[in-house]
């Protein structure tokens, strides 16, 4: 569902970041241009190393490119906002917080706890952890704690939320799941999604558009739109189609390989 009214729409004109001053440097990345829709969930995939978590920080504020532009519809990205959440692999949570202290953490650094209480109480049912609003993060599973991370980034109403590699840590079974939570939720609240992935099976599963890298220095190296209907099939053949092409672009196989299940 795509709320445009909302807003949530990312210019990234010419970026490029260098690390290092006068002795090595590091080009983690050159002249990125990528336009992203309100409401439009797009992946970042690429080799390790490659620039996709500094692409994502430079998004977030937390870092300023060294050449081009980031802009949140139309505004320049200049430091960290609410307004862009940032969810980690690791949920790194408050341990000495409650899964409620934990989600309402942003709203009570802002002031507005007192009137939004009912927003954390809301955000806590979405992602279905209403039952442990109590417990402390040491008592929740690995797929719960990422749900509790989801939360305290959604319970702010980000027009973006970036997303780095959130699932990663996850075992295969609790991943899919909390892929369609994470699809749920999107198609709930119209969030535009930025979302670094190495998996290609997920980035086929959740996104509108693919944007795969090439290795440091990172350039786009091809942008793949997945035109499928969803809810998607994890073993459609259409699937499997989208799944080589991404395959073939980062070289992962040879261009000329015929799939094994085209008869
Ligand atoms: N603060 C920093 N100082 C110096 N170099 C950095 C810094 N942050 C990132 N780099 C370098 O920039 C390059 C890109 O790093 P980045 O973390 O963006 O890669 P990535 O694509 O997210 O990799 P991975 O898939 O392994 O998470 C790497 O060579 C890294 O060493
Ligand atoms: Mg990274």
């Amino acid at each position: 569902m795509v709320t445009e009214a909302e807003g949530g729409q990312i210019a990234i004109q010419g970026v490029s970041r260098t690390f290092g001053d006068g002795g090595a440097e590091v080009v983690a990345l050159s002249r990125v241009e990528l336009d992203v829709r309100p409401g439009e969930f797009v992946s970042l995939i690429g080799p390790s190393g490659c620039g996709k978590s500094t692409l994502l920080r430079l998004v977030a504020g937390l870092d300023r490119p060294t050449a081009g532009e980031l802009r949140l519809d139309g505004e320049p990205i200049e430091g960290p906002h609410y307004s862009r959440g940032l969810v980690f692999q690791d949920p790194t949570l408050f341990p000495w917080k409650t899964i409620w202290s934990n989600v309402a953490t942003g709203l009570e650094a802002r002031g507005v706890l007192k009137e939004r209480r009912g927003d954390v109480d809301k955000i806590i049912e979405l992602v279905g952890l209403r039952d442990f609003e109590r417990a402390y993060p040491h008592q929740l599973s690995g797929g719960m704690a990422q749900r509790a991370a989801l939360a305290r980034a959604l319970v702010n109403h980000p027009k973006v939320l970036l997303l780095d590699e959130p699932l990663g840590a996850l075992d295969a079974f609790t991943r899919m799941n909390l892929q369609d939570e994470l699809l749920r939720i999107w198609q709930e609240r119209g969030t535009t999604m930025i979302f670094v992935t190495h998996d290609i099976d997920e980035a086929v599963y959740l996104s509108d558009r693919v944007v795969i890298m090439t290795p440091r220095p990172a350039r786009i190296k091809e942008i793949v739109t997945v035109d499928l209907p969803r809810p998607r099939v994890r073993n459609g053949a259409g699937f499997f189609e989208y799944r080589s092409r991404i395959l073939e672009s980062l070289q992962l196989v040879p261009e000329t390989a015929q799939p094994e299940y085209i008869v």
